[in-house]
């Protein structure tokens, strides 16, 4: 089942699924959360933040395990998502950085690498909260467009739209990468709860497709729509072209 939240901007949309989040941690201080990197989250990292910083969260006993990572990029590149959880979370909370992950980009065996995150995973016992963005050709994770939804971690080449998109972040063409590690689409629909932010009108057709056409492995965000329990949190703009049914 779908919940879906509409709200004012982008700080709004950051305000309440900060909140959602913010209300696990306080209702169960040691959950398990799947984190999301992109741009549409930092607004909520940041109230999670915040929310830290005046003695409301408590991050201590909180476990998390992320949903991608580049291939190739090392820790300490600026635009790994192990950069970008310690810059935008992990660094500014109380979390034991023991018990946060993100997919090893630097494992060149990409077999073994996903065979490690999986079975990271599978120690957590169950996500209860994950957050995801949405590509706009719907992916999530890093699970592109496809003929089949794949199952567990595997190592994606990303779509060219995808690699135009991630450009901005790179000073060079030739340093954008090509490939990912991404957690798979059954792993994040086992997750007890799921949590999307979409945000700008850029997004708007993709949440149309996404949430009201078919299930389809081509919009890989579209299983989502069998999943009992999803709530996405969007400004205006993103449901422009739902508002009507909602
Ligand atoms: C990347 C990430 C996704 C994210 C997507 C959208 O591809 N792997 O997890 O959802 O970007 O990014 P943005 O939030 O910047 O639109």
């Amino acid at each position: 089942m779908i919940r879906f939240i509409c709200t004012k901007d982008y700080d709004d949309m950051s305000r309440k699924a900060a909140n959602i989040i913010g209300s696990l941690i306080v209702s169960k201080p040691n959950c398990v959360l799947g984190l999301a990197t992109g741009s549409t989250p930092i607004g909520a990292y940041a109230r999670l933040v915040e929310g830290y910083e005046n003695g409301d969260l408590d991050f201590s006993a909180v476990k998390s395990v992320n949903l991608d990572e580049y291939r190739g990029l090392t820790h300490d590149n600026d635009q790994s998502y192990y950069y970008f959880m310690n810059h935008h979370l992990f660094s500014k909370v109380n979390i034991d950085k023991n018990n946060t992950y993100v997919p090893d980009g630097t494992i060149a065996d990409a077999e073994e690498a996903c065979k490690q995150y999986d079975e990271i995973v599978a120690s957590m016992g169950g996500v209860d909260l994950q957050l995801l963005g949405m590509g706009h050709n719907g992916h999530i994770g890093f699970n592109e467009p496809n003929d089949v939804f794949v199952k567990g971690t595997n190592c994606v080449n990303l779509a060219q739209s995808t690699i135009d998109a991630n450009a901005r972040f790179f000073e060079k063409k030739e340093d954008v990468p090509t490939q990912a590690y991404t957690m798979g689409i059954q792993t994040i629909m086992n997750a007890k709860k799921i949590l999307v932010v979409v945000n700008g009108e850029g997004k708007a057709d993709i949440v149309e497709k996404a949430f009201f056409g078919d299930v389809t492995p081509q919009v890989p965000a579209s299983i989502l729509q069998f999943h009992p329990d999803v709530i996405v949190v969007g400004d205006e703009a993103a449901f422009s072209k739902i508002k009507n049914r909602l």
